[in-house]
This record gives structure tokens, C-alpha cells and sequence, in this order.
């Protein structure tokens, strides 16, 4: 299976970037194929609504030419999603949200894909409650599975590599992986 984390933080070395540093090694015991795509460091607008991809037979056809065009092939071959974002504003980051947005057009090809989210916080989790319950929502629409998320509240380096947060990722993989 192929199980891409796309991340939508802007830290290399932030806190989501080291649940992402103890994630990606335990994914590769599953023996998976394992890939990280930085959206931020990607070039991409969110949806400018120009309705082409609703057309009849525009499936898969985005007249934005950004870096979602090779984003878009990724997605195509990927089996397990796994969205990685902190929580800024009681919400994904603004290039989560652009990702998200131009998935408009895949509306067919989402169909069946699997999905787990990962995410960090300032506060406690109930902040992550609004951008949570959109990513559930927004499964059910697209025909994807939701499966899990990997919250971490009060995130910085300590608690992340604490052996309380080590122990649930590891269940995490399990249940998104099994
Ligand atoms: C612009 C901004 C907005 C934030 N908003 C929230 C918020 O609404 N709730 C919260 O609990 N933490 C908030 N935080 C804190 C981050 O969620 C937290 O520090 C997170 O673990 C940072 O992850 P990162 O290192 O990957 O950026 C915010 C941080 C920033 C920079």
C-alpha cells in the first residue's frame, strides 16, 4: 500500500515535523511505501472557483497551474492519506486548506482512499475539534474512509517524545496500517 503524509506545517522543526520524524520510521516497519510531501513548501492557491472540473467529463481537470499538478498524481497513487497539520486558529494551516480545497476535482478518483490525521496543538485537543469534524465531514462526501487521528495537546518535543505519546503512535499505525 501506499501511504503518503502530506504536512501543512511551515516548521522543519516544529512539532509536527517531530511526531512526523518518530511516525515515518514506524510506518517503514509495515513495510509499506512510504512518502512526505511538504505542502509548504509547495506552490499552491486554493480553489478559484472556476467550476471546470464540475463539468461533465472535467474530472481530475484543474485550470490552476501550480504545484497541485504533480501533487495531483500523488494523490492518484496513494492509498492511505495521512493529513499532518497543527492546529493554527482552531484550524489546518492555510496550505492544509489549499490542499484540501483544490481536492474539488478529484471527486471520483477519492473514491475508497483511506484517510488518518495527524495533528499538534497549543492547547488542549478540544481545539482541534472544528478542522477534526471538516476532515470526518468531508470523508463521508468523497467516499473516503476516515480511520483514525494522532492528536498531541500541549505539543513541544518532550511531551511528543514522551512514552505515553510513543505508545499511541505506535497503536495509531496499528489501527490505520491493520
Ligand atoms: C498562527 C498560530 C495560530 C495558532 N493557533 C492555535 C490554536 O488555535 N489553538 C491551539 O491550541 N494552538 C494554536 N497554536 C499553537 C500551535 O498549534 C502549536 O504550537 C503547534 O504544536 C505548532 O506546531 P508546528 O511546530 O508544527 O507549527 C497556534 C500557533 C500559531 C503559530
Amino acid at each position: 500500500m501506499k501511504i503518503t503524509i502530506f504536512s501543512g506545517t511551515p516548521r522543519v522543526d516544529g512539532y509536527t515535523s517531530e511526531v512526523i520524524k518518530n511516525l515515518v520510521p514506524e510506518l517503514e516497519e509495515t513495510g509499506n511505501d512510504i512518502e512526505v510531501v511538504r505542502l509548504f513548501d509547495k506552490d499552491i492557491i486554493g480553489c478559484n472557483n472556476c467550476g471546470i472540473c464540475q463539468k461533465e467529463g472535467n474530472e481530475g481537470e484543474c485550470t490552476i497551474d501550480d504545484d497541485m499538478n504533480e501533487i495531483y498524481g500523488i494523490v492518484k497513487e496513494t492509498d492511505l492519506i495521512i493529513l499532518a497539520s497543527p492546529i493554527y486558529m482552531w484550524q489546518f494551516t492555510a496550505c492544509t486548506k489549499a490542499f484540501l480545497e483544490r481536492l474539488h476535482c478529484m471527486y471520483d478518483s477519492l473514491t475508497g482512499k483511506r484517510v488518518a490525521l495527524v495533528t499538534t496543538m497549543g492547547d488542549d485537543e478540544f481545539v482541534a475539534s472544528f478542522a477534526v469534524g471538516a476532515m470526518m465531514d468531508m470523508c463521508e462526501y468523497f467516499h473516503m474512509t476516515y480511520l483514525n487521528t494522532f492528536a498531541v495537546p500541549f505539543a513541544d518535543k518532550d511531551e511528543i517524545n514522551r512514552p505515553l505519546y510513543r505508545e499511541k503512535l505506535k497503536d495509531f499505525v496499528k489501527r490505520i496500517t491493520e
